[in-house]
């Protein structure tokens, strides 16, 4: 089966010098935290590495907040359900177990973000001889079409503190580049030293060059 090729995004942390978009990473959390939390986990991350997007320590423990963690079992057995901290994994809200952890889901799907981005934009009324199996919804960009979520995104899911549209389009790509970060939080740190590994072997290039031609001047 032929698969949809992706439709093109552009997202700010394209290229080797492509850079997070903070704010866009914060709206992007927030449709994480009011939609997608509701079935998914994204267990490698802290509520407190949410600083690292511009949240202030006080909206970080506000956040957690919302979320509760279980604490146990202790030496009867037993297992308390808490409020979460900031220093707790982020469980997700819901109790739906066949929904996979997203935290590193960017970087597991060929395509990453655009994939991501792609996946929540792809939901349309299934062709008659294409009916999706029971629990199961069609999707053009998820391999085989039927997929086990119903779709999460309508427009209008949020409403955004800094006036941002909330089409479908700008709250898929807003968590697709949320997720991207998610699952690799040190991607500038990265790229600025692959951009100095590189000048660095351009220059040094550049003078292995000048000595060799130094070394061998006499046999010209
Ligand atoms: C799978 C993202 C909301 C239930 C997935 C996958 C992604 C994703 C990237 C993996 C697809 C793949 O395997 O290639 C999101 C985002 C959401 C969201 C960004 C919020 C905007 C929800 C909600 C539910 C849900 C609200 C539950 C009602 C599931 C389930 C799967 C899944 C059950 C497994 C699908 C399958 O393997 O067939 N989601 N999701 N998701 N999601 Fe979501």
């Amino acid at each position: 089966e032929v698969e949809t090729p992706l439709p093109e995004t552009h997202f700010s942390f394209d290229g080797i010098f492509g850079t997070w978009d903070k704010a866009e990473l914060q709206r992007g959390f927030q449709v994480y935290n009011e939609v997608c939390a509701a079935c998914h986990s994204l267990k490698l991350l802290s509520f407190r590495n949410l600083e690292q997007i511009g949240f202030s320590e006080e909206e970080v423990k506000a956040i957690a907040e919302q979320y509760t963690v279980f604490n146990g079992p202790n030496a009867f057995g037993e297992v308390e359900e808490v409020t979460a901290k900031p220093s707790d994994r982020i469980r997700g809200k819901g109790v739906y177990e066949t929904a996979p952890d997203l935290s590193l889901m960017s970087k597991a799907r060929a395509g990453g973000a655009e994939y991501v981005n792609a996946l929540m934009i792809g939901y349309h009324e299934a062709p008659a001889d294409e009916e999706p199996a029971p629990g199961t919804y069609y999707n053009i960009y998820f391999p085989g079409k039927q997929i086990a979520m119903p779709q999460p995104l309508f427009g209008d899911d949020v409403s955004y503190a800094d006036g941002t549209e909330t089409t479908v389009e700008q709250l898929s790509k807003d968590v697709s580049a949320f997720l991207a970060w998610a699952a690799e939080p040190h991607m500038e740190a990265r790229k600025r030293m692959g951009v100095k590994v590189l000048l660095f072997l351009i220059v040094f290039t550049g003078m292995l060059y000048a000595v060799k031609r130094k070394i061998w001047a006499d046999l010209h």
